[in-house]
């Protein structure tokens, strides 16, 4: 094996709604994801020691198994039914560290897609996707990416018809927000307003970016603390206000993020998000 790289793109969630509490501790999603330019970069090289090593250039990241890129290791070799090869994974972050942008996710699924090439292609890419479910929620959607609906616990996919192509600026204010917390917080949480899932693949459907962005909306903004809330309002208004055609947060945050069609608002918005917050980013749509 060779030195193998890979790009492990962001997501954003167009729309989130959880739907319950199931037996097993998790919720029933209904979410419509898009998948950005914005990527964290892997290199795969066989391991200079034994197991499975992780290194990554942000360094509050776990190393070795405990990362999610290097439990992707493990679990592929276990569908596999092979002993796991040693491995070194370094990371290049670029997607922010829990932003609700699937980051972890996104370099888990990398790791999948790189072993899986490099072992032959042994598991079509829906089988792949079935493997991350033992890794974490996202992971099968972000093994095949683009734009789709995940249902169930995040692992039920079906494509739609992609989101034509748009600017994004994401912009994660620095406040921590805690998935399991929110994803707790939610079940005695009254949600007053609900995302219109069905009228946003329509409008994919029809190609219509305009629809798609003004029906976005994540029902975990109903969950944050209201100093919290207050700040992600804050960053929607302002992309609003620079031209974004609609605003949203991203799975539990606390990024937010807004869709232009025009490149020069999408840098004006940039750059304006860029005086205020640490954190910001301007992509495209894949
Ligand atoms: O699957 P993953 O490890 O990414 O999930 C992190 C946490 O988010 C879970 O432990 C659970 O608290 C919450 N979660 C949930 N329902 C989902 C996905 C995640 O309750 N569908």
């Amino acid at each position: 094996m060779d030195e193998f790289t890979i790009q492990a793109p962001a997501k954003l969630n167009l729309t989130l709604d959880v739907l319950g509490r199931r037996e097993d501790g998790y919720h029933d999603l209904k979410m419509v994801m898009q998948s950005i330019t914005l990527a964290d970069r892997l290199t795969l090289r066989p391991g200079r020691a034994p197991g499975i090593q992780v290194s990554s250039s942000f360094h509050f990241l776990p190393t070795g198994e405990k990362n999610l890129a290097g439990k992707a290791a493990v679990c592929f070799y276990q569908a596999l039914g092979r002993p796991a090869r040693d491995l070194d994974i370094s990371i290049t972050k670029h997607v922010p560290v829990c932003a609700g942008m699937a980051g972890g996710s996104s370099d888990a699924a990398a790791v999948l897609r790189a072993l899986n090439r490099l072992e032959g292609d042994p598991f079509s890419p829906e089988e792949l996707a079935h493997v991350g479910e033992a890794v974490g929620s996202d992971v099968p959607y972000c093994v095949l990416g683009c734009t789709a609906l995940a249902q169930g616990r995040g692992e039920v996919l079906t494509p739609l018809s992609p989101l034509p192509h748009c600017w994004v600026v994401a912009c994660k204010p620095d406040f921590p927000v805690s998935t399991p917390e929110l994803f707790a917080r939610i079940d005695s949480c009254r949600i007053r307003r609900r995302p219109d899932a069905d009228g946003l693949m329509a409008a994919l459907e029809q190609g219509d970016l305009m629809e798609v962005a003004r029906r976005m909306y994540n029902v975990f903004e109903d969950v944050l603390p209201e100093r919290q809330l207050a700040r992600v309002a804050d960053i929607k208004n302002t992309l609003i206000q620079q031209g974004a055609l609609g605003a949203n947060m991203s799975g539990t945050g606390p990024t937010a993020f807004g869709l232009f069609s025009s490149q020069s608002q999408a840098q004006a918005a940039y750059d304006v998000l860029k005086q205020r917050y640490q954190e910001v980013f301007l992509a495209e749509t894949v």
